[in-house]
């Protein structure tokens, strides 16, 4: 028996690196995964860009219904990352590599959850997931846009937890994902070779589907999960009493 077993399963952003590894454990949990993701990889994959509203509308139209979603989708800016000068920090970004950036962070994430939580929410059962990063609890050095966008889903799962909550238990979930480094293509190979120099660890995608499990074991309305080497668990600072 998988924890997944019979349920229906989107995963975004699933075509590589943490979405791919999330997919994979979530069918050899038993459920029936969806992928959706810009750059599809093969002809079972969806293609989805998830910083587009009206996207989003006719993909939930084709789809069963879905026990759960796993908002996954992200990119890093173009031409920023941890390693750089910090010289010039926010003005080496155009407008367009900004705007591109919360398209993807934040509005996939938000157009996502409004897509998918009505139909949750009038089942009484869902889980939602969202891949944030611990760049969304602390500022991360390099790529600030990122950081704000990743801050920005953070605050978005910890406000809709708690109005889920408020609601009286509606049955859906919803809990952010905060991985450290993670061996990915998001992560240029000089980046990992000057983050493994500070010290700090690159851990293997499967680290982040295993923390996805245990958030949907926990049930957590708001929760988030930080992913650091070895250590999986809940983040425990609160505001204002609210998880
Ligand atoms: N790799 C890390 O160190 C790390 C750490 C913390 C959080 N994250 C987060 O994990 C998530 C997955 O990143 P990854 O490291 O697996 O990177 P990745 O580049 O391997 O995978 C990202 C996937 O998202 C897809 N994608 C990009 N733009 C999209 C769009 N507009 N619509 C649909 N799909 C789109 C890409 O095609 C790709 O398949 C991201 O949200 C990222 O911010 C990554």
């Amino acid at each position: 028996m998988g924890q997944l077993d019979g349920q229906h399963v989107l995963v975004t952003g699933g075509s590589s690196g943490i979405g791919k590894a999330c997919a994979q454990r979530y069918r050899a949990e038993g459920a029936t995964v969806y992928v959706a993701d810009i750059r599809p990889q093969s002809s079972d994959e969806i293609q989805l860009d998830v910083s587009d509203s009206a996207a989003w509308a006719a993909l939930i139209s084709t789809l069963p219904p879905l026990d759960m979603v796993h908002l996954n989708a992200g990119i890093t800016t173009p031409g920023r990352s941890m390693s750089d000068d910090p010289a010039a920090p926010l003005s080496d970004v155009t407008d367009d590599a900004y705007r591109a950036i919360v398209g993807v962070n934040l509005d996939g994430v938000y157009f996502g959850a409004r897509a998918v939580l009505p139909g949750m929410v009038e089942r009484g059962s869902g889980h939602l997931i969202v891949t944030a990063s611990m760049a969304g609890l602390g500022g991360m050095p390099g790529d600030i846009a990122y950081t704000a966008t990743k801050h920005a889903v953070v605050g978005l799962v910890k406000s809709l937890g708690a109005t889920l909550e408020q609601g009286g238990n509606s049955g859906v979930c919803v809990s952010a994902l905060c991985p450290g480094f993670v061996d990915t293509p998001l992560v240029a190979r000089e980046a990992q070779e000057f983050i493994a120099a500070m010290g700090m660890p690159v851990i293997e995608p499967s680290r982040v589907a295993e923390a996805a499990m245990q958030a949907m074991e926990a049930k957590v309305n708001g929760s988030q999960w930080i992913v650091w080497g070895d250590i999986i668990r809940q983040n425990e600072q609160s505001d204002f009493g609210l998880s």
